[in-house]
């Protein structure tokens, strides 16, 4: 029988494992996946640089649709939008495999600083989602991928604590779903209005629509990969 390979995992280790062949990094697969993880970043940048300019200027841009949050201080909605935004232009980096590999030191900068602003901006968004002016439906459905964001999160950084690295992936790529819903949210809420519908009408749907179907996906790219390290 021949011997199991060497490879090095996220940490930048080198193990001998049984490598499985997920399929995920022979080309076609390989070309999809730089063209859906470009894609993915130039999003994610567009709306972290969008919370970042809302910063810039002192919040005056704020849509007033937004504004009128009734969270007791308005500085609720202000540390989500600059953590959030932080954790949102911070997080595409983390799925470089060769920065993970090569730059194991990057990979653990810039994995706290997505942590940190994940933590900041989840706490502050479940504790201003009951108040926004979109009604119950919206505010549960903020509330329930605040936790749900912090607890992928938190899942993922006490994996890393125990350097189980698979499940830290795993729960990463969980976390970073529901992050993502700040990009859905801003396409699918501009599409909804462009077809017609009121803000009103289709914000508590959005609310929950923006993140459920992220996780899902998630999920399947967890599970279709088979158990590899690495993605
Ligand atoms: C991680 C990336 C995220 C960024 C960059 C971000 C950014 C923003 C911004 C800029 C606003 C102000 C509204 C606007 O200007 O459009 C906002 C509002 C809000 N966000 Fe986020 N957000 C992120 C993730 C999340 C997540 C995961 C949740 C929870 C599911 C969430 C919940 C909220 C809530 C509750 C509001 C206030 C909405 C209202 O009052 O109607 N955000 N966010």
């Amino acid at each position: 029988m021949p011997a199991a390979p060497r490879r090095r995992n996220i940490a930048g280790v080198t193990t001998t494992t049984a490598v499985v062949d997920t399929g995920l990094d022979r080309p076609p697969h390989r070309l999809a996946r730089r063209i859906g993880w470009g894609s993915m970043t130039v999003l994610s940048l567009a709306v972290g640089a969008y919370a970042i300019f809302l910063v810039a200027t002192g919040f005056r841009f704020v849509p007033a649709s937004v504004s009128g949050n009734g969270f007791p201080t308005a500085l609720g909605l202000r540390t989500h939008i600059a953590a959030a935004g932080l954790s949102l232009v911070a997080g595409p980096f983390q799925f470089l495999r060769p920065l993970r590999r090569r730059f194991p030191v990057a990979h653990h900068g810039i994995g706290a600083v997505y942590i940190v602003a994940a933590l900041v901006g989840g706490t502050a968004a479940g504790l201003i989602a009951l108040f926004t002016t979109g009604g119950t439906v919206a505010g549960v459905g903020f509330l329930a991928g605040a936790v749900a964001w912090l607890t992928c999160t938190i899942v993922a950084l006490v994996a890393v604590k125990r350097r189980d690295f698979l499940a830290h992936q795993r729960w990463m790529i969980r976390s970073w779903a529901i992050a993502f819903g700040a990009v859905t949210l801003r396409l699918y809420l501009p599409g909804a209005m462009a077809a017609g519908f009121e803000f009103a009408q289709v914000y508590p749907y959005v609310a929950w629509l923006c993140w459920v179907p992220n996780l899902l996906v998630a999920q399947l790219f967890v599970r279709r990969a088979r158990g590899a390290a690495d993605f």
